[in-house]
């Protein structure tokens, strides 16, 4: 497929050169096509060598081919990776003062705008309407990560994680349904932990894997994400905003926050069922005796007091459920009991589940027939959910 990788003149301009990568070496052919200030960050010739193609900024060169409109004419897809405040600017309003923008003009393929800039540039209105401009006319702006910017400053406005952008890229070259647009959905995702003493904890094998898939692919169906993570340790999902937790009690109260107003709850988290009774403020040391037992004490089901709080919000409510046996009969069972719309039942095992890239899946409907995913990656999964969760919104 033909790609092209705008690049504006942001820090995060360096973060392009391996989004670059991740399009060759899928075997795309990409043409790099960089502001004039994005040459100050990263240098002609790294984007030449990179692309395999001649790198320009303007229009004024090899002006008997017409690039201004060609390049854009005959491209699948263009990508802005960063996009900065003035890039959305001048695109939203239809300027065309460099080859970038006058690209943008011709094209009429997806657009995909990953904005980096200054947490109050992301936040100013102008901004915020450049932004739903873009939206409106059917861009797809991906929303910039939490975290560290250039300075010693945190917010958001970080560029996602190249290979998190790449991933979004090519679900708009495949032509993914934007079915969840303007649609607010929370997903929890990792495992939980209970702290015993300062230094430990009981948790579990969840890595978060499933529960980001499910984000990753919300987001780029066109849902505004939330994702309480327990304990994950993988790069956020592009577009997606990451409240961290910890323990059983911070989740619920992150997801009850967050459940607000949502259209979707989905829990994919491995939530401890239960707790230390007693958490003791310093280690526990060793002696001569029997160790003394943990005394545990139950956690609140956070699915089940969401499906009985449930009221207008949220609309859809989705539990996982991972079981050894009978997997269908308990599944069905914990679906009734629980109160959610669907369940997605995996049976543990065989590899799958716990930190793989993959797993098989039964979707349990209910009012409905069940849905089986084949073994497949964990976004097989996540988009039967999400295809379940937007045939009910419908
Ligand atoms: N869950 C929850 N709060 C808990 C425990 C689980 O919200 N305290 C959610 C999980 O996130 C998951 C679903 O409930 O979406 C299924 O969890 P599971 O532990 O399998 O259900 P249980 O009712 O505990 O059933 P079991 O008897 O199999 O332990």
């Amino acid at each position: 497929m033909k790609v092209v990788l705008g690049v504006a003149g942001g820090i995060a301009a360096y973060k392009a050169c391996e989004l670059l990568r991740l399009f060759t070496e899928s075997g795309h052919e990409v043409r790099v096509v960089p502001t004039r200030d994005a040459l100050r960050f990263v240098g002609e010739p790294t984007w030449a060598a990179l692309s395999g193609h001649p790198v320009t900024t303007d229009v004024w060169e090899s002006v008997h081919e017409v690039p201004h409109v060609r390049i854009g004419q005959s491209a699948d897809l263009v990508v802005v990776a960063p996009a900065t405040a003035d890039l959305l600017a001048k695109a939203a309003h239809g300027l065309a003062g460099d080859l970038l923008t006058n690209t943008l003009l011709t094209a009429r393929c997806p657009v995909v705008f990953a904005p980096a800039m200054h947490t109050e540039m992301w936040q100013h209105p102008a901004t915020r309407a450049n932004v739903a401009t873009l939206r409106e006319r059917g861009a797809i702006v991906i929303d910039p990560a939490v975290g560290r910017l250039t300075g010693a400053d945190t917010g958001p406005g970080r560029l996602p994680d190249p290979a998190e952008i790449f991933q979004v890229c090519l679900r708009v070259l495949r032509g993914a349904p934007r079915d969840l647009a303007g649609r607010k959905v929370v997903v929890s995702a990792g495992g939980t932990r209970e702290a015993v003493d300062p230094v430990r904890f009981i948790g579990n094998r969840s890595s978060g894997l499933q529960g980001y898939a499910l984000a990753r692919t919300a987001a780029a169906r066109g849902a505004e994400v939330t994702v309480v993570a327990a304990n994950v340790t993988l790069p956020d999902p592009a577009g997606a905003t990451v409240v961290r937790v910890e323990s059983t009690a911070q989740l619920r109260e992150a997801v009850l926050a967050a459940s607000a107003g949502a259209d979707v709850v989905v829990l994919a988290a491995a939530v401890a069922d239960f707790r230390p009774a007693d958490r003791h403020d310093v280690k526990i040391k060793k002696t001569d005796g029997e160790p003394e037992p943990i005394r545990l004490t139950k956690n609140p089901d956070i699915l089940a007091e969401l499906g009985q709080r449930r009221g207008t919000y949220p609309k859809v409510i989705v539990g996982f459920a991972a079981e050894t046996h009978d997997v269908l009969a308990n599944g069905q069972a914990k679906l009734a009991r629980k109160g959610c719309d669907l369940l997605v039942v995996n049976q543990v095992g065989e590899r799958l589940a716990f930190g793989t890239p993959d797993n098989a899946a039964t979707v349990l409907v209910a009012g409905g027939d069940p849905i089986e995913v084949p073994r497949g990656p964990k976004e097989d999964v996540a988009d039967a959910v999400w295809d379940a969760v937007a045939a009910r919104l419908s």
